[in-house]
């Protein structure tokens, strides 16, 4: 299923990292902010077990999480999506793939994978700010449920309505959360309007 964070902080600091002369320095911040609150969003159904603590006063009949959570983010890009999660939930594990796109084939090529243990156990959360085609996504998605993961969620900041698609007939299991739904691609596999080249913003290269 797809859901759309619309909230007026989000929608803000996205348009700020939509603006061509936002520079390395803001457009991180920004994507910081924008992943601890889409975390938020993301986690509003994670499973809880109840369990029982004593508080200073008395005993306390509550509940606590009772998966493990996982951050798998997408290299490069994706890396700029783990910080303000992992401020959330501090006890999360990161996994990596890693995978470029083939500029004129638009194929995902994966050059990196390196997970923690029992990603079957886990809430397994597969970061990247971009979903164009739906390659990579499909790709990603791909290589950790054969590494056992079930429990799977996408959240990425903009997507194109024809990457949206192609995830949700490859893994129609995974929910998909996105900050905006974006018009088209163009030509070249770029999200229209979007944002530009995620990895090369968040990392200063071109
Ligand atoms: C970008 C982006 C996604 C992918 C999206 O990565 O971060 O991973 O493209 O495109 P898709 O939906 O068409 O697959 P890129 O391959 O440019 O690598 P980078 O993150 O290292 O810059
Ligand atoms: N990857 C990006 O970084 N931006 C796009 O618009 C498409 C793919």
């Amino acid at each position: 299923m797809l859901h759309v964070l619309n909230h007026p902080l989000i929608t803000h600091k996205l348009t700020q990292m939509r603006r061509k002369e936002t520079g390395t320095k803001d457009f991180k911040q920004n994507l910081d902010e924008i992943a601890g609150l889409m975390a938020y969003e993301v986690c509003r159904d994670l499973p809880v077990k109840p369990v029982t603590v004593e508080t200073p006063v008395a005993a306390c009949k509550t509940f606590e999480l009772s998966n493990e959570i996982v951050l798998i983010p997408i290299l490069r890009a994706g890396l700029g999506l783990v910080n303000g999660i992992n401020d959330l939930i501090p006890t999360a594990k990161v996994g990596f793939v890693g995978l470029y796109r083939n500029e004129e084939t638009l194929e995902p090529h994966e050059y990196f994978a390196k997970f923690p243990s029992n990603l079957d156990k886990a809430v397994n959360l597969v970061l990247d700010p971009m979903l164009a085609t739906g390659g990579s996504a499909v790709a990603a998605i791909d290589i950790i449920k054969k590494k056992g993961a079930t429990n799977i969620k996408l959240v990425c900041l903009v997507a194109a309505p024809e990457g949206v698609k192609v995830v949700e007939e490859a893994h129609p299991d995974v929910d998909i959360y996105i900050a905006a739904l974006d018009s088209h691609l163009n030509e070249k596999g770029y999200i229209v309007p979007g944002l530009g080249d995620a990895g090369d913003r968040i990392f200063g290269t071109k």
